[in-house]
């Protein structure tokens, strides 16, 4: 049994990957399997926080006792964040979030023609949710980004997550390395823990749910 320390804290936290449909049939995404998320919130919920997780497309099953609630798209999750966010201590935006979306969504099945021509999608940005959250943050509320970046270089990684860190006006930005075979849907992280100012707080490294163990350290 571990500490108690979040007891009556109420946090909502987001994870898996947003899918943006194309046509009735097909959608853009991404990799994010929601397993840190879920992670984030098994262990918050162990340590006594009333815990909502707003998950896209998660790839592992939601833990007990905490509520649940499903979206697919970045609209999508963006309204339940807002709408669960203006009751939460603390929000953790653990999705990874489409950046952009088709411009316009068929209404049937998008067709190849006969011809052999290629296809030109044109995409429009999707909000940023934490970005927004951030701007309206109640008093006290705390807030939680997370930062998947490619970057191989350990200082061009911690340049590119400072001045992310400082432009989403987060308390805190967790950074991981993602890559072909890094990151998503691996049952270990490895990550950096920046404050708002964009300086290292923490790192950690093992299973997803000891690293979520470690955020969690941060925030109680
Ligand atoms: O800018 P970038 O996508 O790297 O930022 C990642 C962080 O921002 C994550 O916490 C993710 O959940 C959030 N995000 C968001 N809305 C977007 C894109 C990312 O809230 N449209």
């Amino acid at each position: 049994v571990g500490p108690h320390d979040l007891v009556g804290r109420r946090i909502v936290i987001s994870a898996g990957g947003t899918r943006e449909p194309l046509d009735p049939v097909r959608y853009l995404g991404n990799r994010s399997s929601g397993r840190q998320g879920v992670s984030l919130a098994a262990a918050a919920r162990a340590r006594g926080a009333a815990v909502t997780l707003v998950g896209a497309h998660l790839e592992v099953p939601a833990p007990s006792g905490v509520d649940l609630i499903a979206v697919a798209t970045a609209a999508e999750l963006e309204t339940a964040m807002a709408a669960q966010s203006a009751t939460a201590d603390t929000v953790i935006m653990a999705a990874a979030v489409a950046d952009f979306r088709p411009a316009a969504v068929a209404e049937g099945k998008i067709k190849k023609g006969d011809d052999g021509a290629g296809l030109v999608l044109e995409l429009e940005r999707t909000p940023d949710i934490l970005v927004g959250l951030a701007a309206v943050r109640r008093p006290g509320q705390r807030i939680v980004g997370f930062a998947a970046e490619t970057e191989t270089d350990d200082d061009a990684l911690l340049r590119v997550a400072a001045a992310k860190a400082q432009r989403k006006g987060v308390d805190l930005l967790v950074v991981n390395r993602v890559g072909w075979s890094e990151g998503f849907g691996s049952p270990t992280n490895a990550v950096m823990v920046l404050d708002g100012a964009g300086t290292v707080v923490a790192r950690a490294e093992g299973d997803k749910l000891s690293v979520a163990h470690r955020i969690l350290d941060l925030l109680a």
